[in-house]
């Protein structure tokens, strides 16, 4: 699919933000460990989430409502999995890979676990090392750090991990494991990552205990089913954040979005480059901070963002390098060299399609410099057939002159499936 994008007449309106993408997956794995039901609203159905759905049901787990609705899950308990006859498809979701790979410490059995191209180049030795420590056998590509991989756990033992990388998934996948490990397993971070898997775990009863970068879990303790409310995805409210920012005279109200304060970072840098954004209806949902953003349109300045800042907004800087783009002055970001091993290259895929369209961008090993403030003019670009870049260069091609296209722009489904609709909605 192609996606052609036409420079904004206007740009207001509302929108439902699509549920969190990290939230649906864990909604959706811990039901399938508890005792009882779980019953999910809001439920992300992206590719993504679909993936990790897809394969709990190949671990027996049954679900009701996929289609449509509110989604149940009926739990099998921390030891219910049934070992897959086939292959796992993780699809091109890394969250779903390396947390399942720490949730089968709690299966009896042998699984092999596969992804598209973009997944089967992606580092999995950061979740092979530690679950290899507490018992796991892993066997991959490259001495198992590259998918396809199998895993055949032995009786899982905890630990205390030291990541090297602040990475939500290792800290997940790690914690997973340690719910089936007699004992404590505990994992630090050298700087905070996203805490869902925390946060609901405690919601799910297990006993988490946290204090400053370590978190611990307790083993073999039952998680019992409940109801889950997934807030709107911070990370697909970000593209509307920028387009409200940039666009002249725009006014968006972005409906239910997530606020945790581990994902809130591009909130705090677009309003440290000037964006008027405010916070209405502040309120909880499952344990996670909600509010409705009402963002408009403001002249923005460059920043220099990095260090603890980065895993706050990872997911966001490809819609932060086109505020960058369009603001006067100097960008920086640097320490995010993590960028290069998501979905695509990141850092290089923003050089090359923003340089594309006009825009002074500077590839540094672990970030980018930009020079904001050239006009953007509409260009062919490419979207590495990953959804962020595909959704930040339709923001970018929203105050570009001229037509911009964005081929294998079908990547989107990944995380906003009706993305390039709603975006139509709100230049009416
Ligand atoms: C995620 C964690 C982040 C993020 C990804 C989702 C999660 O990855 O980039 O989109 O759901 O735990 P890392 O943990 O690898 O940084």
């Amino acid at each position: 699919m192609e996606l052609r994008i036409e420079p904004a007449q206007g740009f207001k309106g509302e929108v439902n933000v699509p549920g969190d993408k990290s939230i649906s997956h864990r909604a959706a794995m811990l039901g399938a460990m508890a005792e009882g039901t779980t019953e999910i609203r809001g439920f992300l159905r992206g590719a993504d989430c679909l993936s990790t759905i897809r394969c709990l049901q190949q671990l027996g787990v049954e679900f009701r409502g996929v289609e449509d609705g509110p989604i149940t899950v009926y739990g099998r308990e921390l030891d219910g999995l049934q070992e897959p006859a086939g292959v796992l498809d993780c699809g091109n979701s890394g969250t779903t890979m390396r947390l399942l790979l720490g949730m089968l410490a709690g299966l009896r059995g042998y699984a092999v676990l596969a992804g598209d191209a973009s997944l089967q180049r992606r580092p999995m030795g950061r979740v092979v090392k530690p679950l290899r420590e507490m018992g796991a056998a892993i066997w991959g590509r490259q001495g198992g750090t590259l998918a396809p991989l199998s895993v055949q756990w032995g009786n899982p033992r905890p630990i205390h991990y030291r990541s090297p990388v602040a990475s939500a998934q290792a800290k997940s996948a790690v914690l997973l494991a340690g719910l089936h490990s007699p004992g404590k397993t505990s994992v630090t971070e050298p700087s905070s990552s996203r805490d869902h898997t925390e946060r609901m775990l405690e919601a799910f009863g297990a006993k988490v205990h946290i204090e400053n970068l370590t978190v611990s879990v307790a083993g073999q303790t039952p998680l019992t089913g409940r109801k889950v409310e997934v807030p709107g995805d911070i990370s697909s409210a970000a593209f509307f954040l920028v387009a409200g920012s940039i666009v002249p005279g725009a006014e968006i109200l972005l409906k239910g979005v997530g606020v945790n304060p581990t994902r809130t970072g591009i909130l705090e840098v677009l309003r440290s480059m000037g964006a008027d954004i405010q916070l209405l209806e502040q309120r909880e949902a499952a344990g996670e901070p909600v509010a409705d953003l009402l963002v408009k349109h403001q002249p923005l300045r460059g920043v220099t963002v990095g260090g603890d800042m980065i895993p706050r907004l990872i997911d966001e800087v490809p819609a932060l390098a086109v505020a960058a783009a369009a603001a006067q002055g100097t960008t920086v970001i640097r320490d995010a060299t993590e960028l290069r091993v998501k979905e695509s290259d990141r850092i290089s895929a923003i050089v090359r399609e923003l340089s594309r369209m006009g825009a002074d961008v500077e590839e540094l090993p672990d970030g980018l410099v930009i020079q904001g403030g050239r006009q953007l003019k509409g260009a062919t670009c490419c979207s590495y057939d990953d959804h962020r870049m595909a959704m930040a260069l339709a923001v970018a091609g929203l105050v570009a002159r001229g037509e911009t296209r964005i081929s294998d722009a079908e990547c989107i489904r990944v995380s906003f499936p009706d993305f390039p609709q709603v975006l139509t909605e709100l230049q009416r």
